[in-house]
C-alpha cells in the first residue's frame, strides 16, 4: 500500500534536534512530519549527556515542555575546576549575568518532547526504513520511506536533516560543495552511572597528571562520573574497583569531600571528536544537530548546539511562512556556523587544557596548568568561561551572517 501526503516541513530523525524543531514549529503554526528509524522506547532510553544551557532551559520552558525539567532537574550555578590538588569555583550566576546550567538527562528531554508531540497528535513515524530524500533543488521536495502501514511519500516545502552523525541527510550535499573539518582526540572517556550521591552538588572538571576526571550527576543519589582513558580501552579494562581508585585519585582536592563508592549501574566509553560540515544547507535541505557537527563532551555542548540550530531554523521558517521572506533561510547555514565554531572553540579549548595527551612532555603540562590558572583567576577569563559554559545566546548570532 503506498500513501502520499503533504506537509510543510518533513523532519528526518527524532533525536533532540528533530523533536524540538517539530515542537517549536508546532507552536509557530507550521506543520511537520517526523520520520524516525528506531522505535519510541529506543530513543527514550538512549543514555547520553545531560547538561542544559540557559538557552535550552528557556526554550523548553517558554515552549511549554519545561515542567518536569523544573521539578526533577538540578540547577547548577557553580562549576569546580580542579588542578594541582585545589578547587577553583566559578559562580555562573555572578559571572554570566544570572545565567546557570541545569542537569537533566538528554533522554528525559526526548521523553518530554515525544509526549508533547503525541499529545497534540502530530504525525510521527517510528521504525521507518529505507528513508529517501528527493527534489532538493526544486520548490517541492519530498521524502519516501517504508513503515508499518506500507510505503509513504511525503511532499513538503523543506526537509530538516536531524538524523544525527550516521544519518543520510549530510550525504545529500554533493561532494564538490561539502567541506568537512574534523579532529580525533587521542583519548576517550570511561563513564559510569553510580547509585551513590555525588561528593558535592556541582559539576567538577579535574585536570590531573594521571588524566582528566569529571563529576556530574543525574539526581541527588545518582552520580555520573568519567575518567580519561586510552581510545582502545573497553569496559573490560575498567573493573569497578579500578574505576573507583583512579577516579578518586584524579578528582581529589584539598578540603574536598571524598566520593563514596556505590553500585555501578551503567558503564561505557565515550569517544572524543570535533567535526563540522559546511554548508549546513543544500537547496531545500536544512541540517541541524549531529548531522552537521560533533563536539567532544568537554563543555557538554552536543545537545545544546542541536537546540541552538533548531531555534535559528524555526525563526527562519516562521519568517518564510508568515512574511514570505526567504532571507533568513538563505542565511541559515552561515548563522548556525558562526555559533557552531564558537562552541567548537570552547569545547576543544577545554579538551586541550584538561586532558593528558600521549605526546605531551612536562613543558606542556606546565602550560596547561598555567592556562587553567588564567581561566580561574583572570576576571575576564572567568566571565568568558561562564558565558560559554552557560551557552552563547542564539540571538547574538542573528545579525552576524
Ligand atoms: N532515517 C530516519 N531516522 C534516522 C536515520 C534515517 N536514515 N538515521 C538516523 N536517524 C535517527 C536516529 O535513530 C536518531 O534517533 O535520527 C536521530 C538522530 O538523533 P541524535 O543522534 O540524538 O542527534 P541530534 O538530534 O542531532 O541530537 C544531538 O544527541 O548524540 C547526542 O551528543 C549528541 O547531544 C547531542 C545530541
Ligand atoms: C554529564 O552530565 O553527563 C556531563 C557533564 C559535563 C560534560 C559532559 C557530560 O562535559
Amino acid at each position: 500500500m503506498s500513501t502520499k501526503t503533504k506537509t510543510q516541513v518533513a523532519i528526518i530523525g527524532a533525536g533532540p534536534a528533530g523533536l524540538m524543531l517539530g515542537h517549536l514549529l508546532h507552536n509557530a503554526g507550521i506543520d511537520t512530519v517526523i520520520v524516525e528509524k528506531k522505535n519510541r522506547q529506543y530513543i527514550e532510553e538512549r543514555i547520553r549527556a545531560g547538561v542544559l544551557e540557559q538557552g535550552t532551559v528557556n526554550a523548553m520552558v517558554d515552549s511549554g515542555v519545561g515542567d518536569r525539567l523544573l521539578t526533577e532537574g538540578l540547577e547548577n550555578e557553580n562549576i569546580d575546576i580542579r588542578f594541582s590538588g585545589t578547587s577553583h569555583r566559578l559562580n555562573f550566576r555572578e559571572l554570566a549575568g544570572g545565567r546557570t546550567v541545569w542537569v537533566y538527562a538528554q533522554h528525559e528531554v526526548v521523553k518530554d518532547l515525544v509526549a508533547a508531540r503525541l499529545g497534540y497528535d502530530a504525525p510521527t513515524f517510528f521504525e521507518a526504513t529505507g528513508v529517501g530524500i528527493h527534489g532538493l533543488q526544486s520548490d517541492s521536495p519530498s521524502i519516501s520511506f517504508s513503515g508499518e502501514a506500507g510505503d509513504h511519500v511525503i511532499d513538503c516545502d523543506f526537509v530538516a536533516g536531524c538524523d544525527g552523525f550516521h544519518g543520510i541527510s549530510r550525504g545529500m550535499i554533493p561532494e564538490d560543495i561539502l567541506r568537512i573539518y574534523d579532529r580525533e582526540y587521542p583519548f576517550a572517556w570511561m563513564g559510569v552511572l553510580a547509585e551513590v550521591p555525588p561528593a558535592s552538588n556541582e559539576i567538577i572538571y579535574a585536570y590531573h597528571e594521571r588524566g582528566f576526571a569529571l563529576q556530574s550527576m543525574r539526581g541527588h543519589d545518582l552520580s555520573r562520573l568519567y575518567v580519561q582513558c586510552p581510545v582502545t580501552d573497553t569496559v573490560d579494562d575498567w573493573p569497578d574497583e579500578r574505576f573507583w581508585s583512579e577516579y578518586r585519585a584524579r578528582i581529589a582536592a584539598r578540603d574536598s569531600a571524598l566520593q563514596r563508592e556505590g553500585p555501578i549501574l551503567q558503564k561505557g566509553v565515550t569517544g572524543m571528536r570535533s567535526f563540522v560540515c559546511e554548508p549546513m544547507q543544500y537547496g531545500r535541505l536544512l541540517l541541524a544537530g549531529d548531522s552537521a557537527h560533533i563536539v567532544p563532551p568537554t563543555g557538554a555542548k552536543g545537545l545544546n548546539m542541536a537546540i541552538g540550530d533548531v531555534q535559528i531554523m524555526t525563526r527562519a521558517l516562521a519568517a518564510y511562512y508568515r512574511a514570505n521572506d526567504g532571507e533568513l533561510i538563505e542565511k541559515y547555514s552561515d548563522t548556525c556556523l558562526n555559533r557552531v565554531w564558537q562552541v567548537q572553540r570552547f569545547a576543544s579549548m577545554l579538551c586541550y587544557n584538561l586532558h593528558r595527551f600521549p605526546e605531551h612532555n612536562q613543558f606542556e603540562h606546565k602550560m596547561q596548568v598555567a592556562e587553567l590558572n588564567n581561566i580561574t583567576h583572570s576576571r575576564q577569563m572567568m566571565r568568558s568561561f561562564a558565558e560559554n559554559f552557560t551557552g552563547l545566546p542564539v540571538e547574538l548570532f542573528y545579525d552576524l551572517a
